[in-house]
Formats: C-alpha cells, structure tokens, sequence
C-alpha cells in the first residue's frame, strides 16, 4: 500500500504548480490539496474553472515517464471506483483521455505533467458540491451533488487514494490489466466518435486503446492511432 503525505493550502494559483515546486525537494509520494485555485489548468491550455467545495488535487508520485499512458488510465479508473464505492450503480463512464462521466456528463478532469526528477504530477478536479455551466464549457458537467452523492473532498479525497494505492499494487502484478479494466467503463466503445485536434476532425469507430493508452479510430483511410485530442460522441447528438 501506497502512503501519502498531504499538504492542505487555503489558496494557491494551480496545485500542479505546487506540486512541481515541491517535487524538486520531495522524496515520497505526496499530495497538494487547496481549498481555492486562481488560475486552475484544464487540459490544452483551458482554464479550469475551480468553484466552492470541489476538490483539486495535485498528486505526486514517481512513475517512469514511457509508462505515462497507464498512469492516465490508473488514475481515471481510480476515480471512476471512487465513485462506485459511495454509489454502487451510479452511472459512471470513462471518456478518453481522462475525464469521468456520471449521468453523461462530466464530473472529474486530469491535468498530468512532469514534475522534477521522476516525479509525475496527477492534477485532478472533481465538481463535488456544484458544477460550472455556460457556453465556454466544451462538454457538460455535472457534480456529485448533483447526482446525489453527498460527500465532502477530504472523504472522496481519501477514497480516490485507496483506490489509487490498490491500482498500483495490482499494475505490479499485471501491466495490461488497467487498460482491459479502463475498457469495460469506456464510453462509446465500437460507436462512431469525432476526435477534434485544434482545427482538425477525425472521425471514425473508436475500437479500444493500445497498451500505451493512444486511442485507436478505425476511419474510412484505415485505423489510426490519436495521441491528443478532445472526444465527442455522435450519440450525444440525439441528446
Ligand atoms: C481538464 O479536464 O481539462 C483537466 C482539468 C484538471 C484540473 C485540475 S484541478 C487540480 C489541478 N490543478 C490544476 O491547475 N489543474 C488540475
């Protein structure tokens, strides 16, 4: 089992940036949590809106860098059962890269970056208590009060790092097994999917991920392998 030393702040700008900073000093797996963010990272350089009462967390732990993909896999499945344990058959879906979907919309986003030495940085931000909503969001969301999942951060907090712990126990034993667990959660597995890159649209059937987590989408000029890029569903157009 994995131990976890955690720093709380009132306010800091963005906990990964905490977290970087402090890795160039730590030695152990470690957790940055802060009560408010003010400049809060999403993924491809978008803000992450950081409201009251939700979580955001930067974790840091030492992981070799070729092995990144699992990572992504192992923390989004983590919290995927996070969820699962206060809500059984809560409607929880994988959306890649490695956002969490309850009741179809977005509940929880990852923001991973290198720290110093061979530190990884898992940011993770979970909508506990509210959701932000506008014209800006590029998916919807939802929280898990919403839902009606009542817990606070500290609890989920330490739920997601018993799960994590347990995920990386069992990644020592078997290095596939997170990507076929990843799977059996994925949303809109063998459906036609967009992949949009910037200004460019891919689309196809997305069939599964390979060991290193790229998305692989079956298109009309043959099956391709996407590294980056944001997912939506072409069932999500009947919604
Ligand atoms: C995304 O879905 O685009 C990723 C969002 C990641 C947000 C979290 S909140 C905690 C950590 N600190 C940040 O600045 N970003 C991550």
């Amino acid at each position: 089992m994995t131990d976890w030393r955690i720093f709380n702040f009132d306010t800091v700008e963005s906990t990964n940036d905490t977290a970087k900073e402090y890795s160039r000093t730590a030695t152990d797996n470690f957790v940055i949590t802060a009560d408010k963010q003010t400049a809060g990272r999403g993924r491809r350089g978008r803000r992450w809106v950081s409201l009251d009462g939700n979580l955001f967390c930067s974790i840091g732990l030492k992981f070799e860098l070729k092995h990144l993909g699992k990572l992504v896999l192992l923390s989004s499945l983590s919290l995927l059962q996070a969820i699962k344990n206060l809500k059984p058959d809560a409607d929880v879906k994988l959306k890649w890269p490695n956002d969490v979907l309850l009741n179809g919309a977005k509940v929880s986003g990852m923001l991973l970056e290198k720290g110093a030495d061979d530190f990884m940085i898992v940011g993770i931000g979970v909508n506990i208590k509210q959701s932000p909503v506008g014209a800006q969001m590029l998916y919807k969301t939802t929280s898990l009060y919403t839902a009606g999942i009542h817990t606070d951060k500290e609890n989920f907090l330490n739920l997601l790092l018993q799960k994590l712990s347990e995920n990386l126990d069992l990644l020592q034993k078997d290095p596939d097994f997170v990507r076929f667990k990843w799977l059996e959660y994925a949303k809109g597995l063998n459906e036609e999917i967009v992949v949009c890159q910037d200004n460019v649209k891919k689309m196809g059937i997305f069939t599964g991920i390979d060991e290193n987590a790229a998305l692989l989408l079956n298109t009309e000029q043959g099956l391709i392998k996407i590294l980056v890029g944001d997912v939506f569903y072409m069932s999500d157009e009947n919604d």
